[in-house]
Formats: structure tokens, sequence, C-alpha cells
């Protein structure tokens, strides 16, 4: 599989994207790491979401290089699969949570494509890894936050992409279904995907192999250890990070919203 580990998934040098005038992340090198777990951290407008939309495809490098399994974007059709932020995803308001995860699978088949057995089976293993399959014939509408959420990583799962993009996929979910997610992302890394998860969450990040700390620029780049280290986090986060002794500092982002307030512990 592409993607694997040892292969980098993405690679990025001086990659600048903008919306218009407005710069989103300048002047960017980095690496993803297939087969392995790869979390974005950084606070509000720091350019994480940009940066996944850039390997989708769905916003092109203003200036800089950036491959994508290899080749610049868009990807081929299915080898990135996109979580997107669950705020970005009412657009899916009028479908069942089955038809949403089913439609990763046309990601691969094309919307003419037949669904074969493979697809099927797929699809059914992604709504019960998520633990959602006795909602599967409700509407996306009518689901909780945190079941939308989950019918949204299905959608990921069911794609089989090489590389999965996760944005804030445990925003509003309970203590069992945070579990539930990071020990999927564990499974699809152990499957060679390359596993990319923007949180706002120290502890999610602590659980990564690779930490792309962004603060629109690469601010640290690295093994959780180095990536968040107190002066690193607090060239990302500026004057929002306090470091109330030696031991404790708190990220507090007073423009979140809804994400809760990460507590950081050294
Ligand atoms: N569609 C857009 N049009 C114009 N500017 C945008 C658009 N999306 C994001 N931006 C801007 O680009 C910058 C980076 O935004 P981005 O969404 O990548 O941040 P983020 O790190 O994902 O933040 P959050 O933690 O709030 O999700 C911000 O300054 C933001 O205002
Ligand atoms: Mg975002």
């Amino acid at each position: 599989m592409r993607g694997s580990s040892g292969t980098p998934a993405v690679t990025a040098q001086d990659l600048e994207l903008a919306y218009g005038t407005h710069t989103a992340l300048c002047c960017a090198d980095l690496t993803i790491p297939g087969g392995a777990l790869t979390v974005l951290m950084g606070s509000n407008g720091s350019g994480k979401s940009t940066l996944m939309n850039a390997i989708a495809g769905l916003v092109d490098p203003v200036r800089g290089v950036l491959t994508v399994l290899g080749k610049p974007p868009p990807p081929e059709p299915g080898s990135v699969a996109y979580v997107l932020q669950a705020t970005a995803a009412d657009a899916l308001l009028p479908v069942t949570v089955h038809e949403i995860v089913t439609m990763a699978r046309f990601a691969r088949r094309g919307f003419l494509g037949r669904l074969r057995s493979a697809d099927r089976h797929a699809v059914d293993q992604a709504l019960a890894t998520m633990e959602i399959e006795t909602v599967s014939q409700r509407r996306f509408s009518e689901l909780s936050g945190g079941q939308r959420q989950r019918a949204l990583v299905a959608q990921g799962l069911a794609q089989e992409a090489d590389v999965l993009l996760l944005d804030e996929p445990m925003t509003g979910l309970d203590l069992v279904s945070r579990q539930r997610i990071i020990d999927v992302l564990r499974s699809e890394r152990e499957a060679g995907r390359a596993v990319v998860m923007a949180s706002h969450d120290l502890d999610d990040a602590r659980l990564a192999d690779h930490v792309l700390l962004l603060a629109g620029r690469v601010v640290a780049e690295g093994p959780p250890e180095d990536a968040l280290a107190a002066d690193r986090l607090r060239e990302a986060y500026g004057h929002r990070y306090l470091d109330l002794d030696s031991a404790t500092g708190i990220v507090d982002d007073h423009h979140q919203h809804g994400h809760g307030v990460p507590a950081a512990r050294e």
C-alpha cells in the first residue's frame, strides 16, 4: 500500500496556503509519515483545517511544493478520506446515516459504479466499529452531535483510504466514544495508513507518533515530547499559554468555540 510505514504520505516545502489575499499557512516545510498517527495542534485559525484542505486537494498552494502519496494534489479518487469538522458537515442533512457512510465507497467506485459485497462489508464494518448500526436508518439531521460525529468518522473509515484526515473528530464525544476513536485510529495506523488528526487536546497529541504544531506556520514538528515542549507551546499559543509553575501549564484559548480548554502537564 502506498503511504505505508517509512514512506512519507505528505511532504511540503516552502508551502503557502491562502484564501484570496489572506495567508492561512506560510513557508511550511513538513512531512507526514505513512503508517503513523500525526496530530495537528494549534490555536483557532492556526491553519490546521487549511492544511487538511490542501492535502485533500480542496485548496491549491499559492507557493511551494506539496506532495500527497508522491504526487501534487488533487489525490487520486478515494485515496484520501476527509472527515470534516462537524460544524462544516451540516449540508449532509437530508440523508440517512447508512447513506452517508455508503457515500464513502462511491469515492472509489465513482457515482455510476455498482457497489459490490466488499463495499457493503466495509460499510457494515464501519457502522459497527463506531457503534451506530442501530441509528443507521435514521436521518443524519436527527442524530445527537456525538452520533453525527461518529457517523462522519464511520464514513472516513469506510473509504479505506491510504490517507485518513480527521478534523477534530473527538469534539463533543463521550469518554467511551473517544477511546473507541483512539483505538480505531491506532488500528488504521497498524494497517499502514497515514492518519492525520487535528485536535485541541494535548492528551490526544501525546498519543501521536508525530506532531505538527501550527500557528500560521510550522512552529514545531516531531515526536510529541519534542514538538509539545513548553517553549514550543508558548511560541504557538503566545500569551494564552500560561506557565503556572514548573510542573503545570495551561493553554487557555478564549476564542475557542466549544473545544474545551486543553490542560498541559509536563
Ligand atoms: N474559507 C475561508 N475563507 C477565508 N479565510 C478562511 C477560510 N477558512 C479559513 N480561513 C482563515 O484561514 C486561517 C486558518 O484557518 P483554519 O480553518 O485553517 O484554522 P484552524 O487551525 O483549523 O482553526 P480551528 O481550530 O478554529 O478549527 C484563519 O485565519 C481563517 O480565518
Ligand atoms: Mg479547523
